[in-house]
């Protein structure tokens, strides 16, 4: 499989907005409770699964960011009946497996690599024709790696640029099962394997190299699909409706992962995390943190909709560095951004490895982190698939940019909470894929006062 990654040499930061600017300085003090939105993977999948079920469903905590709002916007035009509670939940009216129609217009993924690639999965199955675009980021992600095995699967779709990157156009076809083995640990691709499956003739099995979140087989399971989960495997066999399934969204481990850095590295620091998702496929980032020596408690909460849920406290620790790598990747793929900033506070040398798919997200995060925490002073080295961060530098506020990226944006400000002076943060709205509270929540969390006198947070 030849996929089109972004070339070194590409233009990271020209063509995403650059919109908003923050500042951040050194906080004194970091203490309090957050509640952190409702987990990004999860909901997108709770919005799709129980638009094609039968029956009705409620989902609570909906991740607010602007990537979900993009998979709800996809699925409206295709037909599906959501709407939104004067409790505040979301009332899914499933249509069916057959159910959905031809949109009107184009389908907009906005900046979501989710969306795109489940929706693909999901329209590969229809009968009518869909297109799927997204923004200058997403349209320069790859997505041969979805549409190979789709067409694998019977699927007529094309993509840009030889079938490497979108818009997708895609016609519903016949679609038969497949036994297939994934190039890369995804669950994007996993999942939207798994959709398509369901508009099979018979069973789809997926392999993957090394375990990824496992979101969508759970919520299939719960819903009464038949899914079967083996060593490295899944596998669906098609046939039986989808029961609408009321989901009650746990908070976001990747979002609460700026919080529980914030806290490790300050010197006077206490943060309590209510709630938050803590499914085996997300928690590298605990398991990463501890090893590094974090102070970090984890008290769990039991399960809510089939998902383990905990809550966090982060308190002031001694960090060392730690070699990061193999199964453990696509456990916190999103999350090294910020784990690159615990590094950088961090005694000794950290090594992010086998990390690749860093360089296809919504930015080169490789790279991206390579520049921007060099600006601030830390001592990175960029590898072909990952990073080496070396430690105990005093990092120093410096002009950053977000590249678009939602977590660079989020996890410079971290950094930013432990450098000397202010940290300008350009692009910074774009946390709004994420997490729209955050910069909010932020000012909330560090008292008026910074270590150097000044205001901690002001908008411009
Ligand atoms: C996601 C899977 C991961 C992750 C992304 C969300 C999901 O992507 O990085 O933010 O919800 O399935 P890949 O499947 O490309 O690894």
């Amino acid at each position: 499989m030849m996929e089109v990654a972004r070339k070194a040499t590409d233009p990271i930061a020209t063509t995403v907005p650059t919109k908003g600017v923050r500042v951040v300085r050194p906080a004194g003090r970091l203490r309090g409770e957050v509640r952190v939105p409702g987990d990004k993977s999860i909901s997108h999948r709770a919005l799709i699964l129980n638009s094609i079920a039968e029956g009705e469903a409620t989902i609570s905590n909906l991740g607010p960011g602007a990537d979900c709002q993009s998979t709800l916007r996809c699925l409206l035009q295709l037909g599906a009946q959501i709407r939104k509670g004067d409790d505040g939940r979301l009332h899914v009216k499933g249509v069916g497996l057959h159910g959905l129609h031809e949109a009107e217009d184009v389908l907009d993924a906005g900046n979501s690599g989710t969306c795109m690639r489940l929706l693909a999965g999901l329209l590969a199955g229809q009968h009518f024709l869909s297109v799927l675009t997204g923004d200058a980021s997403l349209r320069s992600r790859p997505m041969r790696r979805v549409i190979e095995p789709l067409r694998a699967m019977g699927a007529d779709l094309w993509g840009r640029r030889g079938d490497s990157l979108p818009p997708l156009a895609v016609r519903g076809a016949a679609l038969k099962g497949i036994d297939y083995s994934l190039p890369v640990a995804s669950a994007q691709l996993k999942s939207a394997l798994l959709l398509a499956g369901l508009y099979a003739d018979g069973p789809t099995s997926v392999r993957e190299p090394k375990p990824s979140r496992d979101h969508t087989e759970r919520m299939l399971a719960a819903q009464g699909a038949r899914v079967s989960t083996g060593a490295g495997s899944v596998t669906l066999v098609p046939g039986s409706p989808l029961k609408a399934v009321d989901v009650e969204v746990p908070g976001d481990i990747s979002s609460a992962a700026f919080w529980l850095v914030a806290a490790v590295i300050h010197p006077d620091a206490e943060i309590v995390l209510r709630d938050v998702g803590v499914n085996p496929g997300r928690t590298g980032v605990l398991e990463v943190l501890q090893a590094m020596g974090a102070d970090l408690e984890v008290i769990p909460r039991g399960l809510r909709g089939g998902e383990p849920v905990a809550d966090l406290v982060a308190r002031s620790s001694s960090l060392r560095g730690v070699a990061v790598g193999g199964d453990l990747i696509p456990r916190l793929i999103d999350e090294i951004p910020v784990l690159a900033v615990a590094a950088a506070f961090a005694e000794g040398e950290t090594r992010f490895a086998d990390a690749v798919e860093l360089r296809v997200k919504e930015t080169d995060r490789v790279r991206a982190l390579a520049i921007e925490l060099a600006r601030m002073g830390a001592q990175v080295e960029e590898l072909p698939d990952g990073l080496v961060v070396r430690g105990g530098a005093r990092l120093r506020g410096a002009t950053c940019q977000s590249y678009g990226d939602h977590r660079m944006a989020m996890s410079l400000a971290v950094a930013g909470l432990m450098a000397a002076g202010e940290t300008i943060i350009e692009g910074a709205n774009v946390a709004e894929i994420s997490y729209p509270g955050f910069w909010d929540q932020l000012d909330l969390l560090v008292p008026g006062v910074g270590l150097d006198g000044g205001e901690v947070l002001r908008p411009c």
